[in-house]
Order: C-alpha cells, then sequence, then structure tokens
C-alpha cells in the first residue's frame, strides 16, 4: 500500500512537473506535446495529479470527446503515468479511480481507453467494437481498445470517436 497520496486537479504551476514525470515515466516515447497540447484545452480535459511528500507521483488525463453526432459527452483516458520509483505501490490506480468519480460528478457516462487490458480490465473495462478509433488501429492493438460505462451511461453508443485537436495525430494510434 501507499503513504498518504493527495489527488487534486492539475495547476499551470504543475507543468513542469507533469512534464518531467512523462519524460521518466516514458523514456522511448515523447508524450510531452500531447500532454501540453491537452492540458491547453481547459475544461475539455480533466487533469488530475497525485501528489507524495510535496512531489507528483502520478498524472491522468481525461479528453471529453463526442462519438460521431451524438449529443453524449464521453471521456477518453489518457495519458496516464506514474513515477518511476513509485510504481506498482496502488497510485495508477487511485489515479483511474479518482478520475472515474469527477467524471461521474459531471454526468460522463462512457470512458474509452487505448492501453494494455492486462491492467485496465482490473477497472472494468472491456474490449470496445461499436465506437471506432479516430484513426485505424494495428490489427494486433485492437483489443487494447476498451471502453467502460460509469453510473449515468446512456444508450448503447456505435460510430468514430471524435477528438479535439491534440489527439489528432495518427502516430499516437499507431
Ligand atoms: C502503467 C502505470 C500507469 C500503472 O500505474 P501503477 O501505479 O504502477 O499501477 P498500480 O500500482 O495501480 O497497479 C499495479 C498493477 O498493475 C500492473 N501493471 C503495471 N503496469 C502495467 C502494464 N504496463 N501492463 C499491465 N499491467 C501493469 C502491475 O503488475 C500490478 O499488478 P498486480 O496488482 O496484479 O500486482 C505505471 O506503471 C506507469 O506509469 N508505467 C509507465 C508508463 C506506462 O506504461 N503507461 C501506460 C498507461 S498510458
Amino acid at each position: 500500500m501507499i503513504g498518504e497520496l493527495e489527488i487534486r486537479e492539475s495547476a499551470p504551476g504543475d507543468m513542469a512537473g507533469i512534464v518531467e514525470l512523462y519524460v521518466e515515466a516514458f523514456p522511448d516515447e515523447d508524450l510531452v506535446p500531447l500532454v501540453r497540447g491537452l492540458l491547453a484545452l481547459g475544461r475539455e480535459v480533466i487533469s488530475l495529479v497525485g501528489i507524495r511528500e510535496n512531489a507528483i507521483a502520478g498524472h491522468i488525463s481525461f479528453t471529453l470527446c463526442r462519438v460521431e453526432e451524438a449529443a453524449e459527452k464521453v471521456a477518453l483516458l489518457a495519458p496516464l503515468a506514474v513515477a518511476p520509483g513509485l510504481q506498482k505501490q496502488g497510485v495508477g490506480s487511485e489515479l483511474v479511480r479518482a478520475g472515474f468519480a469527477h467524471l461521474e460528478r459531471a454526468g460522463i457516462g462512457s470512458i474509452f481507453v487505448l492501453g494494455d487490458p492486462g491492467y485496465y480490465s482490473r477497472f472494468g473495462f472491456r474490449a470496445e467494437d461499436k465506437v471506432a478509433t479516430p484513426y485505424p488501429l494495428p490489427a494486433d492493438w485492437r483489443g487494447a481498445w476498451q471502453s467502460l460505462k460509469l453510473r449515468d451511461a446512456k444508450a448503447p453508443l456505435a460510430g468514430r470517436l471524435s477528438v479535439p485537436k491534440p489527439w489528432r495525430n495518427a502516430a499516437l494510434w499507431a
């Protein structure tokens, strides 16, 4: 188990720490432009940091989007990162669950994620085949596209996920 972890919405002053976190957690992938783009979206993004001993232990972002022209807003979970020295201590799980609580308060019913089912299935994510990713996925990634319904989920959704500009980059989906 982890010690004290405070989870709160990120603030502009957290940017340097969030950037450092992504550089360390993803040494082979540059997610910094995506993260900067998402944090500039304002209310379209729910961005949470986990703080432990006055330092950023983890970060998670949910982008609010729509499935084609459907009125219902949905959320795209990503990215998620935990500081390398603090992984496997529950920080990522706490951030995911805190995010769910934020989304429920905002009336969001469906969450989508492109990630390892070995990790995300523990939260209830299951393979998604009605709502398509904004760009085609490589065949061996199909099982990585998952969704989860929260309390306020409405009618089943079908179509292509429509994402804001920082996500309109085919390289993020390939
Ligand atoms: C993936 C990540 C966010 C998980 O956060 P975390 O705080 O380490 O994870 P938690 O402590 O909540 O959960 C730990 C469990 O997840 C598993 N896990 C951790 N990373 C995993 C991964 N990439 N794939 C599958 N399972 C993973 C652990 O084996 C552990 O399983 P157990 O409970 O059965 O022992 C974190 O390890 C990380 O930032 N990794 C580097 C960046 C990354 O790969 N991000 C992917 C999300 S976009």
